[in-house]
């Protein structure tokens, strides 16, 4: 798999003379660095020699370790740094002046938990951090901003695959109105000169997936973990996306010319959850016992994207199977369990 973009970032003429070739062109902020997509973004432009200032809260919805694990192998490296700072109060200015490209992951993610009291975090990291991270991007004159929206602003839709700018967006849930709503920003600080692309992922996997998320608790199951417990039928289908492909998408949407607006970031994967769970089960050489409960609040039946804007405007095509990206999330769930077990 080569998910070494061919297509080199730009030079932008207007940052300060001052600057090194290298921080004019290659130094690239990350929000949300810390977190499971976020930290394999820094690796991939680490790799391929961008400088990276990494920002993170360490916000709660998981353990700080985990996401402290996440970032071992970058906090070695001499062109990562590491701010930690919530972006709806930190002093953006000084980390976003003469950086050419935002990528802004930072979010409270997770559908079902929106609902209730627990939207207040939602509001705050989602609605404000967003704005606050557009607002001084366009001061600081950041050509690019490409940020994380969610396969989640479609909702149920009528006819699949959803296609940008075609297939309408009613979200299910407070969280994917939250991600809606920040591709509007998006567009607003677009009409005022700030080059911006929202990523609609849909569903990410891989080694680092969130512990909230259906896959994680499948591979930690199979490894003699908690139960797994399956929301409605299991014939709820999801667009599998592998965490290394979203990558080369977000880094593509922040270094090629003439990105649209919104992109669908779909690894063309469609399986149902009855599917994932025999897989894993196959994978692991053990079918799996699952619980049942009630459909989950705010679950779409089905996500599938159609992926032709995202092909074209970025040169970019998913490249992992299913089966072989959740044996490479089994494979680490079970290295990262031998890790905890002699601690
Ligand atoms: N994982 C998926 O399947 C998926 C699908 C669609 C969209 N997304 C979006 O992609 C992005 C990354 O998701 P992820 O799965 O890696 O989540 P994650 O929770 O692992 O990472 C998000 C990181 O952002 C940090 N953060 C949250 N609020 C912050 C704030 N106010 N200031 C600074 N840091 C803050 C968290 O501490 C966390 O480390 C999010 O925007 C999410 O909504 C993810």
């Amino acid at each position: 798999m080569n998910h070494h973009s061919s297509l080199s970032p730009r030079p932008f003429p207007f940052l300060s003379p001052d600057l090194t070739h290298q921080e004019r062109t290659m130094h690239a902020v990350i929000t949300g660095a810390a977190g499971f997509i976020g930290s394999h973004l820094a690796e991939r432009l680490i790799a391929d020699g961008w400088t990276v200032t990494g920002i993170d809260a360490f916000t709660d919805y998981y353990a700080r370790e985990d996401k402290e694990a996440n970032l071992a192998g970058l906090l070695q490296e001499e062109r990562f740094t590491l701010v930690e700072g919530d972006i709806a109060h930190i002093d953006l200015a000084p980390l976003f002046a003469d950086r050419p490209v935002v990528f802004h992951l930072a979010a409270q993610a997770g559908v079902r938990g929106s609902f209730g009291e627990s939207f207040d975090g939602y509001v705050h990291d989602n609605l404000i951090g967003t704005q606050r991270i557009l607002e001084h991007a366009l001061a600081a004159g950041c050509p690019r901003v490409a940020m994380a929206s969610s396969s989640s602003v479609y909702g149920d839709a009528e006819a699949y695959p959803c296609l940008e700018g075609v297939t309408p967006t009613r979200p299910r849930s407070p969280y994917g109105a939250t991600k809606r709503m920040c591709e509007d920003l998006a567009d607003i600080y677009r009409g005022l000169g700030l080059s911006v692309t929202s990523l609609r992922y849909f569903t990410v996997y891989g080694p680092r997936q969130r512990p909230d998320m259906a896959m994680r608790r499948l591979c930690e199951a199979a490894n003699g973990g908690a139960r797994f417990t399956l929301n409605g039928d299991g014939l709820q289908s999801r667009d599998f996306t592998y965490v290394l492909d979203a990558v080369d998408a977000t880094v593509r949407a922040g270094t090629v010319a003439n990105v649209p607006p919104i992109l669908n970031v779909g690894g063309g994967e469609e399986a149902t959850m009855l599917e994932v769970i025999a897989t894993i089960g196959e994978l692991a050489g053990a079918p799996l016992d699952i619980d049942s409960a009630a459909d989950g609040k705010g679950d779409v039946r089905r996500t599938a994207a159609d992926t032709g804007l995202a092909r074209a405007a970025l040169g970019w095509q998913p490249t992992m199977g299913l089966r072989e990206g959740l044996s490479r999330q089994l494979e680490w769930v079970r290295a990262r369990q031998l890790v905890l077990a002699v601690r």
